[in-house]
């Protein structure tokens, strides 16, 4: 694990290098090292976006295929055919992948621990496994990690490491998206500043014990996922110019702008801490726009699924459900099974993540490295 392997990848269109390489074969998107002097340390927190297995591991089972086809082959407790922007983004820094905190096997916490899991939310705050209950999580983590290393116990984080990790958050889809099932969109749009206090409180907690790094993805495109489509998209009325539902985007915009202002505020607000707000939408959603200048095809379409065009998304037969048709070329798909991204898709997003165009303050992921 760690460095990205050849042959993997479909042509990519751009990707910041420190080295550009060949010739003859294609551009191949490379792992930019950081110069972490130790080991790096991450802490995520969030939903399938970047859920690495804790799903899986905390129900006793994993996925079926084909996903994980395309990189892992085989099912790899992610949400797609491949990797998800957090495993590129553990690529750049040149560490391992990271394991599930709910990971009761074998676990290596050396690099840190991710506590998102599919489906999670922001609210309600008290059900596994909400944002709330992902901090506190975390917070019996690092109370624990010093007496169980002093008894001898490796692979977890040392004290004074909790300080100087970067913590990734990423959630608020789940939210936005379960408010839209049952509520009008002005509804919605009330409840945005209650879903932003939960990532305040995620933070200020987090920081209390010591936590300064924080890389706050904002919430993609929801108007433009496949299944959205395909359960609201009825006449056509509320597309925008590439096709995707422009109340569910603009609700997503809405969250987005009051976690920007939350971000602004806590840098001021916590002194010595560094909050990095990542604009997720506008690389979701160029990629989407844009979609064929990337060499992708139908960027409203899932990979995996059933129906076909428009959308090939069907609720009765999800991907990996009986009668589920899936898509020769994952690299020409943007959507993997309606909700989730292709790594091509993924990889796409972090080689953007991990340009800083798109992050306020303008700083590399890499940041937290030379704090270290
Ligand atoms: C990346 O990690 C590998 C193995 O973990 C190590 O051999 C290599 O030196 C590392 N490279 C950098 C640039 O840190
Ligand atoms: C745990 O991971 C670290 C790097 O992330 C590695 O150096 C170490 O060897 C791993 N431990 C085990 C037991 O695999
Ligand atoms: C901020 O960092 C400086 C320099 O490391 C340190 O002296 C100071 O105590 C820190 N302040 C807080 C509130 O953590
Ligand atoms: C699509 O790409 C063009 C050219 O790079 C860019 O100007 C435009 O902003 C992109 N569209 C979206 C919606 O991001
Ligand atoms: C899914 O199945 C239910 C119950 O059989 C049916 O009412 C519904 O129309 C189906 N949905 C789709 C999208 O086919
Ligand atoms: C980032 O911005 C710079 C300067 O505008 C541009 O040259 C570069 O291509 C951008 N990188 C990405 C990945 O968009």
């Amino acid at each position: 694990m760690g460095v990205v392997k050849e042959g993997c990848f479909p042509l990519f269109p751009f990707f910041t290098l420190h080295v550009i390489l060949s010739l003859s074969i294609p551009l191949l998107p490379l792992s930019v090292h950081s110069k972490c002097a130790k080991n790096p340390i991450i802490f995520n927190f969030g939903d399938s976006n970047s859920d690495t297995g804790g799903y899986v591991d905390g129900l006793g089972l994993d996925f079926v295929p084909p996903n994980g086809r395309t990189y892992f082959h085989q099912p790899a407790g992610r949400l797609s055919d491949g990797r998800l922007m957090i495993d590129f983004l553990c690529e750049s820094l040149n560490t391992s992948y990271l394991t599930p905190y709910l990971n009761s096997l074998g676990p290596n916490f050396t690099n840190g621990a991710n506590f998102a899991i599919i489906g999670s939310a922001t609210l309600p705050r008290y059900v596994p496994f909400s944002l709330h209950v992902q901090v506190s999580q975390f917070l019996r983590f690092r109370s624990h990690s010093p007496a169980l290393m002093s008894n001898g116990y490796k692979d977890l984080v040392g004290d004074g490491d909790f300080e100087n990790a970067l913590y990734t958050i990423d959630i608020g889809q789940n939210d936005l998206a379960a408010s839209f099932d049952s509520l009008s969109y002005s509804q919605v749009i009330d409840r945005i500043p209650s879903f932003i206090t939960e990532i305040k409180y995620a933070i200020w907690s987090i920081y209390q014990k010591g936590g300064k790094n924080f890389w706050v993805h904002n919430t993609g495109p929801l108007g433009c996922l496949p299944q959205k489509l395909a359960s609201f998209a009825r006449d056509g009325s509320e597309l925008d110019e590439h096709g995707c539902l422009v109340p569910l985007n603009n609700a997503a915009k809405a969250f987005n702008a009051q976690l920007g202002d939350l971000c602004k505020q806590l840098n001021s607000q916590l002194i010595n801490a560094t909050i990095v707000y990542v604009d997720i939408y506008s690389i979701k959603y160029d990629l989407i726009a844009n979609a064929s200048n990337y060499g992708f095809t139908s960027p409203l379409m899932a990979c995996c699924g059933y129906g076909g065009p428009p959308y090939n998304y069907n609720a009765n037969i999800t991907c990996g459900r009986t009668g589920y048709t899936v898509c020769h070329e994952g690299s020409k798909f943007i959507s993997w099974d309606g909700v989730h991204y292709t790594e091509a898709a993924n990889a796409i997003f972090a080689s953007n993540i991990l340009s800083s165009n798109y992050s306020t303050p303008s700083v590399n992921f890499n940041f937290f490295c030379n704090k270290i």
